[in-house]
């Protein structure tokens, strides 16, 4: 017996089947990511540590052939974009990861076709979640299956669809962001988090039981502005100055004296960020290889280092993420940190079975006490990758 669709697949059917006035051919899902550890490393050729959430973006999708992209969201009306007017830049707004993708896919030499979406999320927007990620790569596996590309069913074929994400991102919205989030939406398998070699994107799966909380700070957050691309050009810089093409080609060994040779005081500290999460990340890959043994302890302390390595030398904190992660810790979690971009968004906390009560209590405190709303907050697992929904009754 099959179960029965999810709500959001169900009211993704039915804003389609409103919308367009026939069914959909299928519906498919992708998650939001949060990264473990590992952050701003990935457009630094380095490792990180991301993971499926539960939270999921549905696309109701039905084949066009007529060359137009048609797309609804709960709260917007009915977008109508041209295969052929899109480009860097255009369209603009939220429709653009979407027609990204369909210009992406082309790009990379795919005969594909338009489509009708309607979308339906539960995966909070601006929260540093990867709520684009997860629009992209459910209309990338959608495209991919309605047009016979052959590539959502194996490991190398979501890799493409992936790369297809990412420029759509890079390229058509114009986020100069690195490859991780659409490979762990794309890529995440339950109960693991992802351990990603971003300079080959080769995937290394690693077991991930615990529940984490996320406290979403509902603090502003968006890559597009300036200040993520800016960081990724202080690394750029750094790894000119020490002669080498990423900042992962960089040892930990004797990294103050190698610093020594980049000049800008501000890139330096910059690429101590990158080279030192880099070794946080294996180590706490080798925490998690321990199965049943995992010591939270060891892996806490690790979170709570890359938080301020982010916080003081990569400067992407901010005061409503430092003071989760303070909270966090204070009312007993083994350890916290932001994750994503930063600017706001959203931190993770390794908390100890049956004290998320205690520790969400302990940072909604601390944010009334500054006058703050209050912040979101749930409790996950790592979730599987994007995927076709069940939609049979
Ligand atoms: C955002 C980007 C990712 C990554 C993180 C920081 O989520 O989309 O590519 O750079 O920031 O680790």
């Amino acid at each position: 017996m099959s179960t029965p669709p999810s709500e959001l697949t169900s009211a993704a059917v039915a804003l389609f089947t409103a919308t367009y006035a026939a069914p959909p051919e299928g519906v498919w899902s992708a998650p939001g990511r949060v990264n473990l550890i590992g952050e701003h490393v990935d457009y630094n050729g380095g490792l990180c540590l991301p993971m499926a959430i539960p939270q999921r973006t549905h696309a109701a999708v039905r084949r066009r052939d007529d060359r137009m992209v048609h797309v609804i969201s709960g709260e917007s009306g009915v977008e109508r974009v041209a295969l052929d007017d899109i480009g860097p830049g255009s369209p603009s707004g939220w429709a653009a990861y979407v027609a990204g993708v369909f210009w992406a896919l082309e790009q990379a030499g795919h005969v594909i076709a338009g489509a009708d979406i309607a979308l339906t999320s539960d995966v909070p927007s601006g929260a540093g979640l990867s709520s684009s990620a997860a629009l992209e790569a459910s209309v990338a596996l959608a495209i991919d299956e309605l047009c016979g590309l052959g590539l959502g069913g194996d490991d190398a074929g979501r890799r493409e669809l992936a790369t297809a994400c990412q420029r759509a991102e890079n390229e058509v919205v114009g986020a100069p962001t690195g490859g991780m989030d659409q490979a762990a939406s794309l890529r995440g398998r339950a109960g693991h988090a992802l351990e990603l070699d971003c300079r080959t994107m080769d995937v290394a799966y690693v077991p991930f039981e615990q529940e984490l909380l996320i406290i979403d700070t509902r603090a502003h957050h968006a890559l597009v502005d300036g200040q993520y691309a800016a960081r990724r050009e202080q690394c750029e810089s750094a790894a000119r100055d020490l002669g080498v093409p990423l900042l992962a080609d960089v040892s930990l060994d004797g990294l103050s004296h190698t610093l020594e040779a980049v000049t800008d005081p501000v890139a330096r500290r910059r690429a101590r960020h990158v080279v030192t999460e880099i070794g946080r990340v294996k180590e706490s890959a080798q925490v998690l290889r321990q199965g049943d043994r995992v010591d939270l302890d060891a892996l806490g302390a690790l979170f709570t280092a890359s938080h301020v390595s982010l916080r003081d030398d990569f400067e992407v904190s901010c005061a409503e993420l430092d003071v989760a992660v303070e909270a966090a810790i204070a009312a007993g979690a083994f350890g916290a940190r932001m994750t994503g971009g930063g600017f706001g968004g959203s931190a993770i906390a390794l908390v100890r079975p049956g004290r998320s009560g205690a520790v969400v209590a302990g940072v909604r405190r601390a944010y009334q006490q500054q006058g703050w709303k209050r912040p979101r907050t749930f409790r996950v697992k790592a979730g599987a990758g994007a995927g076709r929904d069940d939609t049979s009754e």
